[in-house]
């Protein structure tokens, strides 16, 4: 599969995940606000590809001021890494890759200043590394996670954790990805994730590119799923691994988590050590974003409920440590009590 985003002659382009599966349109953005604008609107979305995003958009944003009056002034790049860093990170809340990535990029600004070509040079190629680090983590997880998993087990999984959702390969899909390369038979269910429906929309083109087979089922469909003993595990991906390992992840995985314990099967998180929160003790601190309500009372243009109903539409929810079996990540599986096996993992990932 083609790279959900890449640096290209001076540009980020981007898969328009927004048309997927009916068109596959990329879109080269010259502009850090651009940038910032898809972020907003899902052009790209996934934890680690928004991280991803963030990184290239710094870069992109610091590039513009090339040849500007401003460079000579004293204060002037603080100042205007500053704005640039805050239009990226003003953009979605819940996802801690962008904030994390943010950071990176401000690490490098902080080393190179003085030099304005050159620091464009330094963040670009912390950007691209950052971009292809990914991909590795993801295999990675996968390798990880692929022993959890037998011969002939289906997987339900919900939202959209894979390519699409990262540099390549993906976290959650990643798993399914790397289980059936080790020769496994495996299927997946994906829940289709009202209201944005990435599951519907992203999981299900992605695996059918690849031939994995995929049912897909509505969300309300996953305790029915689970009674007739349809799926021997739930893989998901997350935004924000708290210190105690409570997790956010898109809206429903709670439930699924929820049933998944009630029915006896064991509920695995797949994500790389940048999705964990260390600074954020437990889930009650995570911030949960809240989208329009259009995403609720409409379907591409098509009145779902009437204009004037009240919405309540929380992007994410956050599903407590209790309830998952285990944190999949790059450096290894994580079991309960997750807290100090968190606490061990943290500085290893930095750069
Ligand atoms: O709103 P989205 O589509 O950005 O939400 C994505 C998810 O919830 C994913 O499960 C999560 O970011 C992990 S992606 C590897």
């Amino acid at each position: 599969m083609h790279p959900v985003i890449e640096w290209k002659d001076g540009a980020v382009v981007m898969l328009d995940q927004r048309l997927l599966p009916a068109e596959t349109k990329f879109i080269a953005m010259r502009s850090h606000l651009e940038v910032a604008g898809a972020i907003r609107d899902m052009v790209i979305r996934g934890a680690p590809a928004i991280g991803i995003a963030a990184a290239y958009g710094i870069a992109l944003g610091m590039a513009e001021l090339k040849g500007s009056p401003g460079l000579d002034q004293p204060g002037f790049l603080d100042r205007s890494f500053k704005a640039v860093s805050a239009a990226i990170t003003s953009t979605r809340p819940t996802a801690v890759n962008l904030f994390w990535a943010a950071a990176r990029m401000e690490d490098v600004y902080t080393e190179h200043r003085g030099d304005h070509s050159r620091l464009c040079r330094e963040l670009l190629a912390a950007a691209e590394a950052l971009d292809r680090a990914d991909f590795e983590i993801n295999r990675a997880i996968g390798r990880n996670g692929s022993d959890l998993l037998r011969d002939g087990d289906t997987v339900l999984t919900h939202c959209n954790a894979g390519a699409l959702a990262t540099a390549g390969y993906g976290t959650a899909l990643g798993v399914v990805r790397a289980a059936v390369e080790s020769g496994k038979k495996i299927r997946v269910i994906a829940g289709e994730t009202r209201p944005y429906l990435q599951g519907a929309r992203l999981t299900v083109w992605e695996l059918q590119e690849d031939g994995i087979p995929v049912t897909l089922v509505t969300d309300s469909m996953a305790g029915l799923v689970m009674n007739k003993g349809m799926a021997q595990a739930v893989i998901v991906g997350a935004d924000r691994v708290a210190a105690n390992g409570d997790t956010a992840n898109k809206i429903g995985t709670y439930s699924l988590a929820v049933l998944a314990r009630y029915h006896g099967i064991p509920f695995y998180v797949a994500a790389p050590l940048s999705t964990i929160d260390h600074e954020t003790a437990d889930g009650a601190g995570i911030p949960i974003e809240e989208r329009d309500k259009s995403e609720v009372t409409n379907f591409r243009g098509q009145a779902t409920a009437r204009p004037q109903t009240t919405v309540y539409n929380p992007a994410f929810d956050v599903t407590p440590a209790g309830l998952i079996t285990a944190i999949i990540t790059e450096e290894k599986v994580l079991f309960p009590e997750f807290g100090p096996a968190i606490a061990a993992l943290q500085g290893l990932r930095r750069k």
